[in-house]
């Protein structure tokens, strides 16, 4: 779809109201301080995940991607008929890559709907997947549940849907959202559909506390570009030597903590937002949550959802990272 540049600006101006407000509404919150994780992901903070999913530390994205490579044909085997497929996030397409290749053996055409709000996240997952033979590549610039309500409209008569919600990007939920995420997504769903589910599951903690601290420092320039972002897209004044990247494990509610901690006392003004704040020595910004699970976490979620039977569940041997196959009820 070819826009006028003016609905981009336009487009452009309502996405930096609503980044605005929220981290407004973040950083005036009595007691801890909290930004939104999906900020975290512009074009820069996109290209550090990139490299944090390359680290020896984060064994989370190659264990994806194994699982997918290794078993495709398997996974997608467990649904029959004519298939099309949607994806939560379009991420690069390389993991997913595996499984529309696989289709690609068994169905003469395969529609894919990777849903993102990034039309740049569209664009490079267009690319990565052209070599596919027999793929329709249909990109929705949406929000999940609006993309997926639009999946629903457009898919052709008797196919099933296969539904990727991969990377353990779940995990940023916290596990009340999560269900009543998956609850919503049912709703988009028929019965028989699949909604493939990556979980990352439950490690020794300072293997954790690693992936999410490494030794190069990737995943705290990660976290420190979104103030920086802030300073770009907001005007802010940050000073972004003044803030340390700092992760801890929290064994009640079993998610690593992703914040910012101010070194000093710090004043800030964010023009764009309106505001002026200030930070305590020591004051933390909570910037991310990435819940760890049980390996029949996922299935339970499911039968707690409107999911019945479990279509298959597989585990990668290196990493502990699961892939669960949830049949819609
Ligand atoms: C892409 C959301 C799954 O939570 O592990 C990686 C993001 N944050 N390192 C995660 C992330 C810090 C990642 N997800």
């Amino acid at each position: 779809m070819i826009r006028q540049a003016e609905d981009l600006a336009r487009g452009e101006a309502q996405g930096t109201a609503e980044f605005a407000a929220d981290v407004r509404a973040g950083l005036t919150r009595s007691g801890q301080k909290t930004l939104p994780s999906r900020y975290l992901y512009d074009d820069v903070g996109s290209a550090l995940f990139e490299a944090i999913s390359q680290l020896p530390e984060y064994g989370l994205t190659a264990a994806d991607e194994r699982i997918l490579r290794m078993r495709a044909d398997e996974i997608v085997g467990r649904i029959p008929g004519p298939l099309i497929v949607s994806e939560l996030g379009s991420g690069s397409g390389r993991k997913t890559r595996w499984l529309l290749e696989a289709l690609a053996r068994r169905q003469p055409l395969t529609c894919y709907f990777p849903i993102d709000i990034s039309a740049a996240a569209l664009r490079h997952c267009e690319r990565e997947l052209d070599r596919i033979p027999s793929l329709r590549f249909e990109g929705i610039e949406s929000d999940y549940l609006g993309g997926l309500g639009d999946v629903a409209r457009r898919r052709p008569a008797g196919h099933r849907l296969l539904l990727l919600f991969l990377g353990s990007t779940i995990g940023n939920f916290d596990r009340p959202a999560a269900e009543s995420f998956l609850r919503q997504v049912r709703r988009s769903l028929l019965p028989g559909d699949g909604l493939l589910l990556g979980t990352d599951l439950e490690k020794p903690v300072p293997r954790l506390l690693a992936a999410y601290d490494d030794a190069a420092g990737v995943t705290a320039a990660f976290n420190l570009n979104l103030l920086g972002r802030i300073n770009r897209e907001l005007g802010a004044d940050f000073d972004l030597d003044a803030f340390a990247h700092a992760v801890r494990y929290d064994a009640s509610e079993r998610r690593v903590e992703m914040h910012l901690r101010a070194a000093s006392p710090q004043e800030v003004q964010v023009p764009a937002a309106g505001l002026r704040v200030r930070f305590a020595p020591g004051e933390t910004i909570w910037t991310e949550s990435s819940h760890k699970y049980a390996a029949g976490e996922a299935r339970e979620i499911g039968r707690r959802t409107g999911f019945g039977v479990e279509g298959g569940r597989w585990i990668d041997q290196q990493w502990a990272f699961a892939e669960t196959l949830l049949i819609a009820a």
